[in-house]
């Protein structure tokens, strides 16, 4: 099948420039001003808009089963609704089980995509322990092409794991080339401060910020970058959602430490405030790490601008307000953590971005596609506009407008992070690998075409 791209304006990460695009197949094999149609090509016509790499959002936790309960939306429906907002790989987190291999979780979360991803797929290791040859089991996982690991310095009761197992954990992946992710919050002095509000009787959706304080975050971002510093590893602090913790990362950097971070548009666009809305609808708000005064929103959208921050994910977690986040009612440590967000990425970005004037076209291509396809080892299949690469395009119509909301939308939950908010800039045409998936509005791709991505090892792009 041979596709060419023609009129549009292609951005990426280094250029924006009047150039055509061919594809042959799953891959990108011309990209010139007045490339010829072949003989039977399909010809889409992109006068007026941009032509970009899709996008890769290295945040998403599809089917996450959290208790009782799983994220609600799964592979087929997160990855369907990712592809509608542009979106055309995503990097998901397996969670080892305490106590099993983390093969098992490779293999359950390889069951739950396949046959059901619309869109490429990779996935991250979250490790939660190392008993039973935890270390050994990391190069295997890195063999698989699982080469980034998630570790998590809150929620004690579950996830959290110690200084002693950062500090191995990181020495490992900086010998097979593996990225560790760290969910940077003190879980021990958050713990302390929960019980406290709860013995209080202090138990609406408002505590679960109030209890989680800004230095909680800026304090595990320090300390993870130091133990990254003596292991010799570079760490990936994600969804960064406060000043104090950017102020971290900017330090970390600036005396050359291998740092990288990302944040996500629920702490650019929403704030504490959003916690406080009446019926028990704050609840809708509960994310972690949490949302913060307004005031920390104007430093995040610097550190995107000025590469302290280097990519914008999702965390996309959705869970249903009507009885999933209801759990919670008379007890917010019982309200599921997160919120839906895999399909409004790219449109949020642009608009708050790009629009208004905070980030040039060149940097959102960056942010939401090139950089996340360098760091996480799918660079330059992925994240590109060249000859060689995946025909991962997006056609952007910088011209649509929308309202953003559950009746526009298609993630499979009851409700959206940014009801109402009006935004204008949309991926009119989607391609993954060649194959247009989404067209005007119209899902034309299927469940089980995503293919799992074999993720290369720091450094090799
Ligand atoms: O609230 C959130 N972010 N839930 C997902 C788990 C995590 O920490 O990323
Ligand atoms: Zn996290
Ligand atoms: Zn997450």
């Amino acid at each position: 099948m041979t596709t060419l791209i023609r009129n549009g304006t292609v951005a990426t990460a280094r250029e924006t420039r009047a150039a055509d695009v061919l594809i042959e197949g799953e891959r990108i094999v011309e990209v010139r001003a007045g490339i010829q149609a072949p003989a039977g090509a399909t010809i889409l016509d992109a006068s007026g808009m941009y032509v970009m790499p899709g996008g890769i959002d290295v945040h998403t936790h599809l089917d996450m089963p959290m208790g009782e309960i799983r994220s609600s939306d799964d592979f087929e429906t997160g990855t369907r609704a990712a592809a509608f907002g542009g979106t055309t790989c995503i990097v998901d987190y397996a969670t080892q089980a305490r106590g099993a291999r983390m093969r098992d979780a490779f293999d359950a979360w390889r069951r739950m995509a396949e046959g059901k991803a619309a869109i490429d797929y990779g996935f991250h290791m979250i490790v939660t322990g190392l008993a039973g040859g935890g270390l050994a089991d990391m190069d295997e996982i890195v063999r698989e092409g699982v080469t980034s690991f998630k570790l998590f310095m809150a929620y004690p009761r579950s996830l959290m794991v110690d200084d002693g197992t950062i500090f191995r954990v990181m020495e490992r992946a900086a010998r097979n080339g593996a990225l560790v992710c760290m969910h940077a919050e003190n879980g021990l002095v958050i713990d302390v401060l929960v019980e406290r509000a709860l013995a209080e009787g202090k138990t609406a959706p408002a505590y679960h910020a109030l209890t989680r304080p800004p230095l909680a975050e800026a304090e595990a971002v320090h300390r993870s970058v130091a133990i990254a510093e003596m292991a010799g590893a570079a760490v990936y602090i994600v969804h960064v959602s406060s000043r104090d913790a950017l102020d971290e990362i900017r330090r970390a950097r600036d005396r050359g430490a291998a740092v990288f971070a990302e944040t996500c548009p629920q702490y650019l666009l929403l704030s504490v405030d959003d916690l406080e809305r009446p019926d028990f609808e704050g609840a809708k708000y509960v994310l972690t790490p949490p949302l913060r005064p307004r005031e920390h929103q104007a430093a995040l959208w610097t550190g995107l601008r000025d590469g302290d921050l280097q990519v914008a994910a999702t965390d996309h977690c959705p869970f249903r307000f009507a009885d999933q986040k209801a759990l919670g009612r008379g007890d917010f440590t019982k309200i599921p953590n997160g919120g839906p967000g895999i399909e409004n990425r790219l449109q949020l970005l642009w608009h708050y971005g790009v629009n208004q004037g905070r980030l040039s076209v060149n940097r959102f291509v960056d942010l939401v596609s090139t950089a996340p396809a360098r760091l996480f080892g799918l660079y330059p299949n992925k994240g590109e506009i060249a000859a060689g690469s995946d025909a991962d395009v997006v056609i952007w119509d910088p011209a649509i407008e929308q309202t953003v909301g559950v009746a526009t939308g298609h993630m499979r939950v009851d409700y959206s992070l940014y009801e109402g908010f009006q935004v204008k800039g949309a991926a009119r045409t989607v391609l993954s690998r060649g194959e247009v998936i989404v067209n005007a509005g119209r899902f034309l791709g299927r469940a089980g075409r995503g293919r799992f991505q074999r993720r290369a090892p720091l450094g090799s792009s």
